[in-house]
């Protein structure tokens, strides 16, 4: 006949075997032993009418605070198991699984490729300079000469050891020149670093795009009908472009350009200052002296030179008014491109 002791060892063993569950079929195992058809905690229920009728409540009080105990336990063990043992949990493995968030480009990184996709319509090829870079790829090889402001510690970041950054990507033009013989057709994106003090249109680190074509015939006439015709690409057929007499070291002539603004077409709105016309590149005829610093006769080529902003040019297509929301890294700007 039942006796209490039979129960509380029952008790024991369910407590030992539980201690040494740690998967998923163990716990299914331990499950069956005790609660299952044949089950040592089954067993003892069955055996419950068979006692005498004053010791059944007692009885089955014990065992059933047992059976209770157990399948609390089993339950909570098996909620922490779920994971690695999908045979018995509530998980469905069909599922299909959590797609990871894709990201995408940067806006500048977007403006870069669309804007060296339309050069390479023209046969330019994109080409990489550096970042750190010496004075004389900076300066001196772009004729801009010693006493220049641009040199001055207050416009150029220097390294200790006499180099600096880079706050132009005409040093890409050099550094192409001087390894490469005309014709040549390049177009050199990356970043430029100068020591602004950060507002809404100054950053220390921006991005320029700059481009070089030279071979023994190219004119201003054709630096022109590029440059239209990048515009056009860019911001749309009925754009108009104008030069205006500009000075630049590396270039004679120099030129800026401006492009018809693409917001009223002209007539004078915000985006333009009400002038009908936005400024948008730097450009000219390249300066003989530029040609003889890499290497290449000056009287035997000519081209044109260009460079632009890039976050200048993001900020006008997107309406965006403030660099600073380029670099913040705040995905709530970030994903509106
Ligand atoms: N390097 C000039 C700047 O940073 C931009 C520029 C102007 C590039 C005229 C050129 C050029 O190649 O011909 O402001």
């Amino acid at each position: 006949m039942l006796t209490l002791e039979q129960i509380d060892s029952i008790d024991k063993e369910f407590e030992d075997h539980l201690a040494k569950v740690n998967t998923a079929q163990s716990l299914e195992t331990l499950r069956v032993h005790f609660l299952g058809k044949k089950g040592k905690v089954t067993f003892l229920l069955k055996e419950l009418g068979a006692l005498p009728p004053g010791e059944r409540a007692e009885f089955g009080r014990r065992i059933h605070e047992l059976k209770n105990h157990a399948e609390s336990q089993i339950q909570a063990y098996a909620s922490k198991l779920k994971p690695a043992g999908a045979k018995n949990s509530d998980m469905d493995l069909t599922l299909p699984g959590l797609r990871p968030p894709a990201g995408h480009l940067h806006p500048i990184t977007q403006t870069i490729r669309k804007i060296l996709s339309i050069f390479s319509k023209m046969g330019f090829q994109a080409v990489d300079g550096r970042e750190i870079e010496t004075e004389f790829y900076n300066f001196t090889a772009l004729n801009i000469p010693l006493d220049h402001p641009s040199r001055d510690a207050f416009d150029t970041f220097y390294t200790r050891h006499g180099n600096l950054l880079r706050s132009q990507t005409s040093t890409v033009q050099i550094r192409i020149m001087e390894r490469h013989k005309p014709p040549l057709k390049i177009i050199a994106p990356g970043k430029v670093y100068r020591p602004d003090t950060v507002d809404a249109s100054h950053s220390f680190m921006f991005h320029q795009i700059e481009g070089l074509q030279v071979d023994e015939k190219s004119t201003f006439s054709d630096l022109k009908g590029t440059l239209a015709f990048f515009l056009r690409e860019l911001f749309g057929s009925s754009t108009k472009v104008r030069f205006r007499p500009h000075f630049f070291p590396f270039t004679e002539p120099s030129v800026e350009v401006d492009m018809s603004c693409f917001m009223c077409h002209g007539k004078g709105c915000p985006v333009c200052a009400r002038s009908g016309w936005i400024e948008v590149l730097g450009a000219g005829s390249v300066h003989p002296n530029v040609l003889e610093a890499a290497g290449i006769s000056g009287k035997k080529y000519q081209g044109f030179a260009f460079g632009l902003g890039v976050e200048r040019m993001t900020m006008l297509r997107y309406g965006i008014h403030d660099i600073r929301l380029f670099f913040e890294n705040d995905l709530r700007f970030l994903r509106q491109f």
